[in-house]
């Protein structure tokens, strides 16, 4: 039996921005487990299998070539692999609800009562369970309830492992998290499953960072996360529309209480807002949990950091609308960037969609340049194909435009040539910077008027 070269067998439901990159890595760090990925949509499993993975990350191409055909393998046959299996990840998608109680706030969980479902008629043995997903507090309970209402005599112990990784440095995240976590039932076999998790991660992240807690503790931990850095960034942008009412610097403003020690310097750059699959959802799911309890003060008090950063989206066209002279009907505006951030082509929740929306509300031709997440735009902006056009190459995106609008911060666009952007577009030429990060003296200086986020904007009219 050529199974039997491996110690475990681990396989992981949902082949998607967590699974594929978390297997990939457990299956680099880890020759000694058999690591199988499967997933409904055959065509990701292909693209997995290829030199052309179904996500962009830094490094993640080099990690599955070291371990594809070695001891990570990609496949559609889900029951066959939920047999052969002893430790089941689950990582499917657990978007917001869009119908029914609940609609545009819980979570959806029909794919993951889907995914118990087929476990159970699958399974032939017993199983441990692990909640990769981000889900609602108390989720365990249900999904126990699930697996293990047939009399087959099969144990289901069900722990919780949320994933904390960030897209964009997904694989460094992996390979050097600032935490594991994992929670399970305080019973004898609960502390047993949780241990076999902890084991595959000892392979290599130092002990102290493996923590351990009660189930609940582990579900909810991982939407708090997403809550507190998701309100860090409302937090400044909120103080972004002050700065620029009192000409107070943002930059400034975040660098001098980021030196506090107790406040600390990461997640305080300003912008157009956040965006990307999980803060925005995350929050709702916040929301609907405390609600659901009883809990109105509390769901407010999140509530709000989803209203910042919707008043920050708006702000910024509003912004726009009102420098070009209270009209952009038929103005060409280059966006540079439409990925939710530098480093990955995920448009999922992207400022960039609510921007490009609003802007051609307001008749204004779009053009979208962004070195990976063009693909992903096009499905995104589906309905108005018409009204928008795509250009990989920066230069030509923003010739004839009458203004530049930044709206991911990849690294590529600070060092463009400005000049020979400026000379190619419309005078006057503006600049909207949605991430801070171009050379704003300078870009005043060759021509452009320049508006930031949250900080004095440089204007020659
Ligand atoms: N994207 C992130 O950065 C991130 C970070 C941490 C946690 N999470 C959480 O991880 C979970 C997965 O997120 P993602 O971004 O990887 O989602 P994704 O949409 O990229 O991937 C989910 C995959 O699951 C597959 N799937 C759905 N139902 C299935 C089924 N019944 N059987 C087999 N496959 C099935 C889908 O086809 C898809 O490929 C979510 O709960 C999310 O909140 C995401």
């Amino acid at each position: 039996m050529p199974e039997r070269k491996f110690s475990k067998q681990i396989l992981c439901i949902g082949a998607g921005y967590v699974g594929g990159p978390t297997m990939a890595v457990i299956a680099a760090k880890c020759p000694q487990y058999k690591v199988t990925i499967v997933d409904i949509n055959a065509d990701k499993i292909g693209q997995w299998q290829s030199e052309k993975l179904p996500i962009y990350e830094p490094g993640l191409l080099e990690v599955v070539k070291q371990a594809r055909g070695r001891n990570l393998f990609f496949s559609t046959e889900i029951e066959k692999n939920i047999e052969e299996a002893d430790i089941i990840f689950v990582s499917v998608n657990t978007p917001t609800k869009t119908f029914g109680e609940g609609a545009g706030k819980s979570a959806d969980l029909q794919y993951w009562e889907k995914t118990a479902r087929t476990i159970l008629r699958a399974a032939k043995s017993d199983k441990i369970i692990v909640e990769k997903s981000t889900l609602p507090v108390r989720t365990a309970s249900a999904m126990e309830r699930i697996v293990n209402s047939k009399e087959n005599g099969i144990h289901f112990e069900v722990v919780s492992n949320p994933e904390f990784l960030a897209e964009g440095t997904a694989v460094a995240d992996l390979e050097k998290p600032d935490r594991v976590l994992i929670g399970s039932r305080e019973t004898e076999s609960g502390r047993r499953a949780r241990q076999e998790i902890v084991d595959i991660y000892a392979n290599w992240v130092p002990r102290e960072r493996i923590i351990t807690s009660n189930i609940w503790s582990s579900e909810l931990s991982k939407l708090v996360a997403n809550a507190f850095l998701a309100q860090r960034i409302s937090s400044i942008n909120s103080i972004s529309a002050l700065c620029e009412k009192t000409e107070a610097d943002v930059s400034e403003v975040a660098y001098a209480i980021g030196m506090d020690s107790r406040i600390g310097s990461k997640f305080l750059q300003a912008s157009v807002g956040f965006g990307g699959s999980c803060f925005k959802k995350d929050i709702l799911n916040l929301v609907y949990i405390a609600e659901s309890y009883g809990l109105q003060e509390v769901a407010d008090y999140w509530q709000n950091v989803i209203k910042i950063n919707d008043y920050q989206e708006n702000r910024f066209v509003r912004k726009m609308i009102s420098v070009m002279f209270n009209t952009i009907a038929g103005k060409r505006i280059a966006l540079f960037g439409f990925a939710f951030k530098a480093d990955t082509g995920d448009t999922r929740e992207a400022p960039a969609i609510t921007v490009t929306r609003k802007l051609v509300d307001e008749r204004a031709r779009v053009i979208i340049t962004d070195p990976q997440a063009i693909p992903n735009a096009k499905k995104d902006l589906q309905d108005i194909l018409d009204q928008v056009e795509f250009e990989p190459d920066p230069y030509q995106a923003a010739q004839g435009t009458h203004a530049i609008a930044v709206m991911t911060e990849w690294k590529l666009y600070k060092t463009l040539d400005y000049r020979k952007i400026y000379a190619g577009m419309e005078k006057p030429a503006f600049v909207f910077d949605g991430r801070n990060i171009l050379p704003h003296d300078e870009l005043y200086q060759i021509g452009f008027n320049v508006y930031p986020i949250g900080k004095p904007s440089q204007s020659h009219i």
